[in-house]
């Protein structure tokens, strides 16, 4: 099968197109405002003015990506994005085969609002992985310190230094040796044979070379400005994770929200199947042309001995469609 890529609303192609306890694991990387991916939004994004997104100052010459300002969430906002995580829990609940897993990015601030949809899903919360990342959030001054100088030395939260994942899994139908005869779910990929799979994420950013890659897949003609997804994870961060997800490496991933592709672009590059579902026209044209140049980037992951057989094949990698 390969991928498929889907241009659309992941609730409604969810509940149209797959049957029940079809998909293996799920790894994506949801949007948190909701409102920040509302058409308004991502046209303020791409003008660079207004709106919920903003670019941290420039640091050492280095422009920066813009970032949704979460703070900036009302009532309202809350109450609809919590209605949101609810109205994933079930469908990933049903989507779902037993013992599947959702590996899934969050944000300190949001965090428990998946917990809370997820937990009366009926799906098991299972850990919080940490990766590493110095991003721009928080540790600011108050605003307008600068007319108080004895508040020079206050900030008004930490500043962020780490991603959190949180991992639950499908209950299992039995116990789980019973579960992965029956589903090929339940467990985790082991890292090799003297390491599983950790909850401590390496450190590090998306290279520029990715960012370049999808910045250049942008499906806007040659004289438009194109940009990158704003939100585009690493291939060696995104390979770790499919890798882990599949124990028997075996099955099909989704990823609903899939932005530029970087999830099935890492499943795609290991040699697993994917579906990935993007609900904006531009994001899912520029999924299509990065996805088979992402996958063709180099990781540690590859390297490792289950791969073996994707090295003597990896000459047909740019083959796909
Ligand atoms: C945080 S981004 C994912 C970026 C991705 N990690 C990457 O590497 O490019 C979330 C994506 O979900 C999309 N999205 C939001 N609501 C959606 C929905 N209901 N169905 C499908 N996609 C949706 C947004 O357009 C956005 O591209």
């Amino acid at each position: 099968m390969g991928y498929d890529l889907i241009n659309g609303n992941s609730f409604e192609v969810l509940e149209e197109e797959f049957p029940d306890n079809h998909f293996h694991a799920v790894v994506t990387d949801p949007p948190y405002g909701v409102i920040e991916f509302a058409e308004e939004n991502v046209e303020k994004m791409r003008d660079g003015v207004g709106g919920v997104w903003r670019i941290p100052p420039e640091l050492d010459g280095n422009e920066r990506k813009p970032l949704p300002r979460f703070t900036v969430l009302d009532d309202d906002d809350l109450e609809m994005l919590q209605e949101f995580f609810h109205k994933l829990g079930d469908v990933l609940y049903d989507k779902l085969r037993p013992g599947g897993h959702v590996f899934i990015a969050s944000t300190q601030l949001l965090m428990h609002y998946v917990s809370n949809g997820f937990d009366d899903a009926g799906l098991e919360r299972r850990d919080v992985l940490v990766r590493e990342t110095k991003t721009l959030r928080g540790g600011d001054r108050p605003k307008g310190a600068h007319d108080h100088p004895e508040f020079k030395d206050v900030s008004s939260m930490p500043r962020v230094y780490w991603e959190p994942w949180l991992l639950y899994r499908k209950p299992l139908e039995g116990k789980l040796t019973e579960n992965l005869e029956e589903w090929q779910t339940g467990g985790l990929r082991r890292e090799s044979d003297d390491r599983p799979f950790t909850d401590l994420l390496e450190d590090g950013k998306t290279p520029k070379h990715e960012t370049e890659i999808v910045r250049d897949a942008h499906p806007a003609g040659a004289d438009e400005e194109k940009e990158a997804h704003p939100n585009l994870k690493p291939q060696y961060l995104m390979r770790e994770l499919v890798h882990a997800s599949l124990p028997l490496q075996e099955g099909t991933i989704l990823d609903p929200f899939m932005g530029s592709g970087s999830t099935i672009a890492a499943a795609h590059a290991l040699g697993y199947d994917a579906v990935g579902i993007e609900l904006d026209e531009t994001f899912y044209g520029m999924a299509e042309n990065a996805i088979p140049r992402l996958a063709d980037v180099d990781t540690p992951v590859e390297d490792r001995p289950d791969f073996e057989h994707i090295q003597k094949d990896s000459a047909s990698l740019t083959d796909f469609s």
